[in-house]
């Protein structure tokens, strides 16, 4: 194929062939939304910050839930029987995706500490939440 298709990923999968691709990576939505009030590090003092944009906001931990389940089951799909997924998430959705690839059949292979300082916390000295990359394959 080699090409690069700019789109909505629930459709854009939709109309690739099965079992065709040899390795996906994605990093969707963290839906990385925070309380309405002021949240701040209680060493340092600085405001702890979400994710403003559209694209990271959803109804609830279900409605998030069904988005990346859609996504996961498209990319399973057009996955060939070897092919590696990569997901990015933070660790606020990490275990969310967590559970939903293994309900999809995936086999977990890893996970990956990306780095340890990220957003939407981090600190001096890299006290900061961790940041994670899991890698995952289809089923046995
Ligand atoms: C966590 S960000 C990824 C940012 C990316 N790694 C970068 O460095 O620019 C999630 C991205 O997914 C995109 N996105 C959200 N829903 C999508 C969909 N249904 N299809 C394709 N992209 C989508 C958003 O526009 C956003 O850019």
């Amino acid at each position: 194929m080699n090409r690069v298709i700019l789109g909505n990923a629930l459709e854009v999968l939709g109309k690739l062939p099965p079992a065709s691709v040899d390795m996906v990576f994605t990093d969707p939505p963290y839906f990385l939304q925070l309380p309405k009030k002021e949240l701040r590090r209680w060493t340092v003092k600085t405001v702890v910050e979400g994710v403003g944009d559209d694209w990271d906001k959803f109804g609830s931990f279900a409605e998030y839930d069904a988005f990346i389940g859609r996504l996961l089951e498209e990319v399973k799909r057009v996955m060939k029987p070897r092919a590696t997924l990569w997901v990015i998430a933070t660790y606020h959705s990490i275990f969310r995706i967590g559970k939903i690839v293994q309900d999809l059949g995936y086999w977990i292979l890893n996970d990956v500490l990306l780095k340890t300082n990220p957003m939407p916390n981090p600190g001096p000295g890299g006290r900061g939440g961790s940041y994670r990359l899991c890698g995952l394959g289809p089923g046995p």
